[in-house]
């Protein structure tokens, strides 16, 4: 037998298992150190948001003239006048007029609930207009004389049904441009608003990644100022595409 031969095998054969040992302690410790990792991640983010919570954007101030354009079934009305924020508690129904571009028949069809929420809007004070044309507000003699600090639209669609991709974007884009052209001789005259300022975020201790710079809405507190126009659109395509 070979010098060393059956006893140096035994020696190889158990170097061998305990590299494979070793091996399989040093997979197992990673990967308790990854759920280790990512338990204190979680737990980072969940106190994060239990301390700072964000701030919801509220793009009005409590003594702002509001012009709503394009109301489906008045439901954003409705939660800016009867579900407002702390904030827009005192807002004056009266400052607002909220507007429909089908007439009150068609609303009703299209959008029962509507109905009850007109009524209501009416009874606190809103001036609710129907058969209003974003692309020719100077043909409404409610409008006239009248100035807004915002104009809003939520989620502009013209809703021709094209199936075109092309073409519908384009008839959107002439919609939302023939809106902008009528709404800016109704906003308020006045220095243009400082919108957003950038702030450094406050730093949270145990953050050891770089600060970053945060954009706050000083609308709020920068205005009386020229009236602004708000659209809000979905943030995918094609709505992004007008
Ligand atoms: C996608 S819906 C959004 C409805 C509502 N603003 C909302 O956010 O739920 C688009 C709205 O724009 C309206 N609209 C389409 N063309 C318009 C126009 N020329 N002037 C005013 N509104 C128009 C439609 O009647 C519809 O109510």
């Amino acid at each position: 037998m070979a010098k060393g031969g059956k006893k140096g095998s035994l020696k190889a054969a158990l170097a061998s298992q305990q590299t494979r040992l070793k091996k399989k302690k040093e997979v197992e410790h990673a990967a308790q150190h990854e759920e280790r990792i990512k338990a204190v991640v979680q737990a980072k983010v969940k106190a994060k948001g239990k301390a700072a919570p964000l701030r919801p954007t509220i793009p009005f101030t409590a003594t702002d003239n509001i012009l709503l354009i394009g109301e489906g079934n008045f439901s954003f009305a409705r939660a800016l006048v009867l579900h407002p924020p702390a904030e827009l508690e005192f807002l004056p129904a009266s400052n607002i007029i909220a507007t429909a571009y089908d007439s009150e028949e068609e609303c009703y069809k299209k959008y029962p609930e509507a109905q009850e929420i007109v009524a209501a809007l009416r009874e606190k004070g809103v001036m609710v207009l129907f058969r209003v044309d974003a692309t020719k507000l100077d043909r409404f003699s409610a409008l006239k004389e009248r100035t807004f600090d915002r104009i809003v639209w939520n989620f502009p669609h013209a809703g021709k049904g094209i199936a075109d991709q092309d073409r519908n974007i384009l008839s959107n884009q002439l919609l939302i441009l023939g809106f902008l052209g009528s709404a800016a001789p109704f906003l308020t005259k006045g220095p243009i608003p400082v919108v957003n300022k950038a702030r450094k975020r406050k730093r949270d201790p145990d953050d050891d990644g770089p600060e970053e710079d945060e954009v706050e809405d000083t609308a709020d507190t920068d205005r009386r100022n020229r009236g602004t126009i708000l659209i809000t659109l979905r943030n995918v395509a094609p709505y992004t595409l007008w």
